[in-house]
């Protein structure tokens, strides 16, 4: 794992931002997949600002989605759909080649098998962009996640259920999630795993520093071959 520490939220977006454009200046034709979350928000605002000054060309380029909630549509409050479609997509004067983008309230049986298709048809990735959970999950691989999956629905930790409310209030109670696994996160060529906050802190350490363990999901991530965690001082304060 390489490690980054940024100074600051803003510096930590803009260097995410600036390794996702190296990646598509390379290959063109990308698979690109972003996370949802607060995390992720600046650098995808960022990323956007670069397709929008003309630094970076998507229009070859194929976007999946990472995750959802089982349950909430794409136009949904809180929904990593609506957060794909607000804060990425429909930022981007210039639109990617082709955008899958999870829909949580169709049949989430049918959502896994298309997300896997698209992933096996344009794939593997060449970049993941992903947070990092309370419980170190990684998309909804929660802890106790097989490593060997494809998308699949999981029952959601009781932590993500405690998590969640920052993202929709009261308004939902999702029991499961819809995820990309662990296999096709560790298929991509780059992984850059991003965290903010004192509060991820402690998580983050056990991922970089603990046992690989499917008890701490994103912990896998030190056996991949070209992950860069790319954190603020606060989350790496442990480190
Ligand atoms: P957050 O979510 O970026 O909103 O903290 C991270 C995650 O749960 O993966």
């Amino acid at each position: 794992m390489k490690l980054i520490i940024c100074e600051n939220y803003e510096e930590m977006s803009r260097t995410a931002a600036r390794i996702a454009a190296e990646t598509l200046l390379r290959k063109p034709d990308a698979l690109l997949s972003f996370a949802g979350g607060e995390t992720p928000l600046g650098f995808v605002h960022r990323f956007a600002d670069m397709v929008n000054s003309g630094q970076i060309d998507p229009s070859r380029a194929y976007y999946v989605s990472l995750d959802e909630w089982a349950g909430l549509s794409r136009e949904d409050e809180g929904s990593c759909g609506l957060f794909n479609q607000k804060e990425l997509l429909g930022r981007m004067r210039i639109p990617f080649l082709q955008a899958h983008v999870i829909n949580g309230a169709a049949d989430i049986e049918e959502e896994c098998r298309s997300l896997d298709g698209f992933i096996a048809a344009h794939g593997p990735l060449t970049l993941s962009v992903l947070g990092i959970g309370m419980n170190g999950h990684l998309g909804f691989n929660e802890e106790g996640v097989r490593f060997d999956l494809n998308a699949h629905v999981i029952p959601l930790s009781e932590t993500t259920k405690r998590v969640m409310p920052k993202y929709f209030g009261e308004k939902f109670h999702p029991e499961y999630g819809i995820s990309q696994g662990i296999r096709q996160i560790m298929a991509a060529e780059t992984v850059l795993l991003l965290a903010s906050g004192e509060h991820k802190a402690n998580i983050l350490r056990e991922a970089v520093r603990g046992d690989v363990t499917n008890q701490v999901p994103a912990s896998i991530l030190q056996t991949h071959p070209s992950c860069v965690v790319v954190a603020d001082k606060a989350a790496a304060a442990m480190l």
